[in-house]
């Protein structure tokens, strides 16, 4: 494959796999038209893989169930395990080891022969289109080992200005893009963000991260689901799963403010620690004990280089 970002990066599209700057799609697909499509983005790591083993994607399966979720809530007919072959190929056609794959879904372009021409771009998709699929593969730093510090971060509050059904990995990604211009602005690397409910402001999520929190009472809890519109992130799973002392619940806007430690959990930022929220330094502006442990345990986990972690 050649391009200006040969043996880089490497894009997927209906089935070929292509240079990025060979990639095209239809402007009429619904995913452009409407943001009618969902998203994964996976790791790709050596971790755990030994002398002469092959580079594998995390919690394979955790992402192809979280897929076949989204395609659902949308009716969109498309088979989510086949996400774990396109991400094969990638994985052998760009030969990196370490990376993140994005890979989306769209609706697909609607068929205009015989076509009236509204229908062109019509809310009701009509029946029967063939969906987009789209991904690439890009280099990503391999993941700090377990005796290292968690990475850390930045972040300012923003208020949560999303839809009502953030538990779909949509591509439609507006309020968070938003929320992280904002964040930016204020000098800050992440967003954290607020949602006004009947109960008060709680705190939802990062605003490409899931969230969790030391509370000033000790307490180490991340929003429940339904506690907040958020996203059921594999990372924050995985923690769930591995951590009896994570609970889930309503984290309060005075919770988040007075928490002895803040952490965003996700695919790229593993276990981050954040060190300020608004300017003031969190656990006196470095990564806490409990954060630390967090991380050095989903390190030792992912070098398990058991599919099902
Ligand atoms: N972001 N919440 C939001 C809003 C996210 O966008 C993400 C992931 C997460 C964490 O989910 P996971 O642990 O499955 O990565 C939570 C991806 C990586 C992105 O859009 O870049």
């Amino acid at each position: 494959v050649r391009g200006v970002y040969a043996g880089v990066v490497l894009a997927y599209v209906n089935g070929e796999l292509c240079a990025p700057e060979a990639a095209r799609v239809s402007p009429f697909d619904r995913g452009y038209l409407f943001a009618d499509g969902v998203y994964e983005a996976l790791r790709v790591t050596m971790a755990g893989a030994g002398a002469g083993g092959d580079p594998r994607v995390v919690a394979p399966h955790r992402h192809v169930r979280r897929l076949a979720r989204s395609l659902g809530a949308l009716s969109i007919p498309w088979p989510a395990g086949e996400m774990l072959t396109v991400a094969r190929q990638l994985i052998e056609g760009s030969r990196l080891s370490e990376a993140l794959i994005y890979f989306q879904v769209t609706r697909g372009v609607p068929g205009l022969a015989g076509r009236a021409p509204q229908a062109l771009r019509t809310h009701v998709p009509p029946a029967g289109l063939t969906p987009t699929v789209f991904a690439f593969i890009r280099p990503m730093p391999r993941l700090d080992t377990a005796e290292l510090a968690p990475p850390t971060k930045r972040c300012a509050t923003g208020a949560d200005m999303r839809w009502l059904r953030c538990d779909i990995k949509s591509i439609a990604l507006l309020g968070n893009v938003l929320a992280s211009v904002q964040a930016a602005g204020a000098g800050a690397e992440e967003a954290i963000l607020l949602r006004s409910t009947p109960l008060g402001r709680v705190a939802s999520e990062g605003s490409l991260t899931n969230l969790a929190v030391v509370r000033a009472d000790g307490v180490l809890m991340t929003p429940a689901l339904e506690s907040a519109s958020i996203l059921p992130g594999i990372t924050r799973e995985i923690l769930l799963d591995n951590n009896t002392d994570l609970a889930e619940g309503v984290v309060t806007e005075a919770d988040l403010r007075a928490a002895r430690e803040v952490m965003l959990l996700g695919t790229t930022a593993a276990v981050t620690a954040v060190t300020h929220l608004d300017g003031a330094p969190v656990h006196d502006g470095g990564a806490g004990p409990i954060t630390r442990r967090l991380h050095a345990g989903l390190m030792e986990l992912v070098a398990r280089a058991r599919e099902d972690i």
